[in-house]
């Protein structure tokens, strides 16, 4: 059956910052010259010494190194505020609505700028000094925009770690990046509910070892403080002078760390710089969105994740935006929330998971019937394939088939989109993330022999040719894992972990992941971290996690565990073991499911066939393959006959 095809609007094309002519000419100049392309997009920033050369990079497995901007100098908080201030002063920065339907305020860029200099003040009061981390673990309020824009302020560098992150995930992140400060709350109101952040930053305090806290009263819960480690947020403000220069920084000075999973080990901290990646959350968020001067932008995502740091904060404050910051969840009160926020507020652009519409849409039609919606001019998903009954549903229910999808496929590791339709100049198909945006060079490669496939209609591994601005760095503390993870299996390309197929219109579908990265609810989850987890309780001997496909989640985690001889299995267990995962790395890699095996598929040489626990736990054993070279056929068998998942 041939695609559906959605071709832009004629009058929001004309109007558009690219129609289809402006996007094919720019996407030609951005791969025929990329050092004038970025040159001229670097323009966008303010710098405090210019930049002589834009870029250097190379992608030579002998030596991976990615630099853009190296000797321009400049300050992301100063871009984000102070050059706003001459025009855009009363205008509101962020909008931030509460938990509570009730709550809501206006901050305007006066205001952050006052906000950010004196947090930045009390960093330094607090012993922060340039290139510092600062770990945060926040509620979404506006204080975690403030704690991210005051690190770059004096070069301090962040680490936000998701507040649904548990203690010992927490304390991990803290270890690793040896952070000088935490900045939390006593809470964080979601849902009516309140995670107690503060009690789990004590609880990872005692695992990593003392760091001085900072903790904003958010909900002003009585906590026990502890004298010369625990600070007053209130307190610390009320003393802090208003005045901060801006610290000069260079382009490729770090800016963040973003622990992501990956398919082995211990998560791995993302580095984004400066100058590169700034330029390309502006120029993303400005194309991608059809970002105007006045637009109201909502990005539904949580400051923990990328997708918050680069399009509920930095892009957007590049640019100059309104950005909407929500702290609750969207079906609090009710499955109308986001909705009633988008009237409320009036939002222009509103950008979402399609694990939160597959929710809202199971809810029924009712909820967004009842508000206006005629301000929104743009709709924007992210962090998983959408299907296409969901891409539907948004376009004709929310969209009233007026408001163009953009589908926007991109990674922590990318900084911002790179394959996403721009509003006004590209058609779109449900479920494909169509074009790539400018610079980017995708191709896909046969997966075995890392051939290039050039025939326009081919299916394989995605990989990316050459480097683009936001792209990131390197693993924090060891660029030799940046290069085996992303370099090693496709030499002289970045890989990107994800299948990919090209249909006859030169459109790119994302089939999923290709390593043992599983996608919960849009959250990327490594099996082996919640193996590990498993293996580390004492009852349990072996653990093998793979994903399974979930109406509502995308994925989602299936277990198979074999217990320790003389360990009886039990739901009571089952209980017991998903509450550990829980509390070992946090809610979001809750088991879903968790089969008793008395033994795993193995190769003669012990290595664990995941591709046949993948075929029991989609309940399609029909097609296992080949398992002639497993050490003992039969435990298949009984895989088979004790499976989780049947439809
Ligand atoms: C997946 C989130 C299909 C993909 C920004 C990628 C997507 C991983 C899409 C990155 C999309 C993200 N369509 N799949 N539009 N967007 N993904 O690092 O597998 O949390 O590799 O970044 O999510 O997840 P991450």
């Amino acid at each position: 059956m041939a695609d559906t095809i959605y071709p832009p609007a004629a009058a929001f094309a004309a109007s558009a910052h690219a129609d289809k002519a402006t996007y094919e000419a720019m996407y030609a100049a951005s791969i025929a010259d990329p050092d004038a392309f970025w040159d001229a997009q670097g323009k966008r920033l303010d710098w405090m010494t210019p930049y002589t050369k834009v870029k250097d990079t190379t992608f030579e497995h002998s030596g991976v190194s990615i630099k853009w901007y190296d000797d321009g100098v400049l300050n992301v908080s100063a871009n984000c505020i102070d050059r706003h201030l001459a025009t855009r002063g009363t205008q509101t920065a962020i909008i931030w609505e509460g938990d509570n339907p009730e709550d809501s305020a206006h901050i305007t860029y006066a205001q952050l700028h006052t906000e950010v200099c004196k947090l930045a003040n009390v960093y330094k009061s607090l012993g922060v000094r340039k290139g510092d981390r600062v770990v945060l673990y926040m509620p979404m309020i506006p204080e975690a925009a403030y704690a991210m824009l005051a690190c770059n302020r004096i070069g301090a560098v962040h680490s936000i770690v998701f507040g649904g992150f548990s203690p010992e995930a927490l304390a991990a992140r803290i270890t690793a990046c040896d952070a000088k400060l935490i900045v939390t709350a006593d809470q964080a109101p979601r849902g009516g509910k309140a995670t107690p952040l503060k009690a789990n930053v004590d609880k990872a305090l005692e695992i990593s070892g003392d760091v001085p806290t900072l903790v904003v009263e958010r909900t002003g819960a009585d906590l026990p403080n502890k004298a010369g480690r625990d600070h007053s947020y209130t307190a610390a403000m009320a003393q802090a002078s208003a005045d901060c220069a801006p610290e000069p920084m260079n382009a490729e000075d770090p800016l963040f760390i973003l622990y992501t999973s990956g398919s082995t080990g211990a998560p791995k901290g993302v580095v984004h710089t400066t100058g590169g990646y700034l330029v390309y959350a502006s120029m993303t968020h400005q194309y991608t969105f059809d970002y105007k001067d006045g637009d109201v932008f909502w990005c539904t995502a949580d400051v923990g994740w990328v997708t918050g740091h680069s399009y509920i904060v930095y892009g957007p404050l590049a640019n100059g935006a309104t950005t909407l910051m929500f702290e609750g969840v969207p079906t609090y009160p009710d499955a109308g929330r986001f909705w009633a926020v988008c009237e409320k507020h009036k939002v222009n652009q509103f950008y979402t998971a399609p694990t939160a519409i597959r929710a809202l849409m199971g809810q029924g039609e009712a909820f967004v019937e009842k508000y206006d919606l005629s301000s929104i001019k743009v709709l924007g998903t992210v962090g998983e394939p959408i299907n296409p009954e969901a891409w539907n549903w948004y376009n004709d229910v929310v969209g009233k088939g007026k408001a163009p999808i953009v589908d926007t496929w991109w990674q922590t590791e990318t900084g911002g989109h790179l394959m996403t339709p721009l509003p006004g100049a590209i058609s779109t198909k449900p479920g494909s993330c169509t074009l790539p945006f400018f610079g980017v060079q995708p191709v896909i490669l046969e997966p075995t022999t890392g051939q290039e496939i050039l025939e326009t209609e081919a299916e394989g591994v995605l990989c990316i040719k050459d480097s683009w601005p936001g792209q990131m760095r390197t693993v924090w503390g060891d660029h030799d894992r940046f290069v085996s993870a992303y370099f090693s299996d496709y030499k002289g390309y970045y890989f990107t972990g994800d299948g990919c197929r090209r249909d006859a219109d030169g459109y790119y579908w994302i089939t999923g992941r290709v390593d043992d990265v599983i996608n919960v609810s849009g959250h990327r989850m490594g099996t082996a971290e919640v193996e590990s987890a498993l293996v580390a309780h004492p009852k349990v001997a072996e653990a093998a996690v793979v994903g399974y496909p979930h109406d509502i989640k995308g994925q989602g985690i299936y277990c198979y565990v074999t217990l320790m001889s003389g360990e009886a299995p039990s739901d009571e267990l089952r209980v017991e073991l998903r509450n550990w995962v829980r509390k070992e790395i946090g809610p979001i890699a809750s088991p879903d499911l968790i089969q008793w095996a008395p033994g795993l598929p193995k190769t003669r040489s012990g290595k664990i066939m995941r591709r046949i626990l993948r075929k029991v736990a989609e309940d399609d054993f029909g097609a296992l393959g080949d398992t002639s070279t497993l050490a003992d056929p039969s435990v298949v068998d009984d895989l088979i006959e004790n499976r989780m998942n049947r439809s």
